[in-house]
């Protein structure tokens, strides 16, 4: 089976103890039964049509829009994900982006290396309040939930909106403080926030997004930012990733982090184990643990 390179080896681990041969290198799976594999690699349906022994493609993400579901299903490989075990994790990573894109902790940091710090100046770094603020929630899974339970402590009134529950979009996005997006990328999902829905919001209001990047119009998102029509972004993903959308990196108002919502030592092993677990599921003819095609 083929992992590919940047996999914790708590995967290899696993395929090891299941007695599975494995082997780190490119994305060419010609011979192999399995695939584990990240989210930067495109699985699309001429890669797929090629894999004539592949079984199943286990992606190291909870997010599955980098490969053909209805072209995998057609053709009776099964695709697997890792959800829950990075739950906790990218909530954590929302709430640091939120924190940070309010209290302007990017530019704080800049501003003291810079030398700028010269003493304590009431008019220096103001920022937006958080306590007590309106939190607006777009997707209702198991992260936008653990985003909600941690918008608790910091007294939040928490808002969703979601496909089959909560507010309608637009009541959230007037009302909210702040805006934060969980929900997975398909087409339905695509620029679901754009310049109509930047124009509803608060002058006030800060994005976070650490779902996909292209649910935003990152050209839109610029616009927006720069004519003052919301006042701040957190930002862990980007609509061409890893290119920026041109503009954006000059904004001082936008805190800016490179996709690390499940980047800590214990979630990567945990994510490497259940893709390992998924495989070696597949491959005993066993039901697939995280099976969504
Ligand atoms: C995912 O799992 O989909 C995240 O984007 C990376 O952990």
């Amino acid at each position: 089976m083929r992992v590919r390179p940047g996999v914790p080896d708590a995967a290899i681990r696993v395929l090891e103890e299941a007695g599975l041969e494995s082997d780190i290198g490119p994305l060419d799976v010609t011979g192999a039964d399995a695939l584990l594999c990240l989210l930067t690699d495109r699985i699309d349906e001429g890669f797929l049509a090629a894999a004539r022994h592949l079984r199943i493609v286990a992606n190291m993400a909870v997010g599955t829009d980098n490969i053909d579901l209805a072209a995998a299903s057609r053709l009776g490989i099964a695709v697997s994900n890792t959800p829950d075990v990075l739950t906790d994790a990218t909530a954590d990573l929302t709430f640091a982006l939120l924190l940070a894109a309010a209290r302007r902790l990017a530019w704080a940091d800049r501003y003291v290396r810079g030398g700028g710090f010269v003493g304590w100046n009431p008019e220096v770094g103001i920022g937006l309040d958080v306590t007590g603020r309106t939190l607006g929630i777009i997707g209702a899974g198991r992260i936008g939930r653990a985003v909600a339970e941690r918008a608790r402590g910091f007294k939040m009134d928490v808002l969703l909106h979601s496909r089959s529950a909560g507010l309608p979009l637009d009541e959230l996005l007037e009302r909210s403080d702040f805006v934060s997006l969980h929900v997975p990328l398909s087409p339905a999902t695509r620029h679901l926030i754009g310049a109509a829905e930047f124009a509803r919001m608060k002058r006030s209001a800060v994005l976070v997004n650490t779902a996909r990047g292209p649910i935003v119009d990152e050209a839109a998102l610029v616009r927006a930012l720069r004519e003052g029509q919301i006042a701040a972004a957190g930002l862990d993903v980007f609509e061409h990733e890893p290119a920026l959308a041109p503009g954006l990196r000059d904004l001082p108002q936008v805190v800016l982090a490179p996709h690390i919502g499940s980047a800590t030592i214990a979630t990567r092993a945990r994510m490497a184990e259940v893709a390992a677990r998924n495989i070696v599921a597949a491959l005993r003819g066993e039901p697939i643990p995280n099976r969504v095609g």
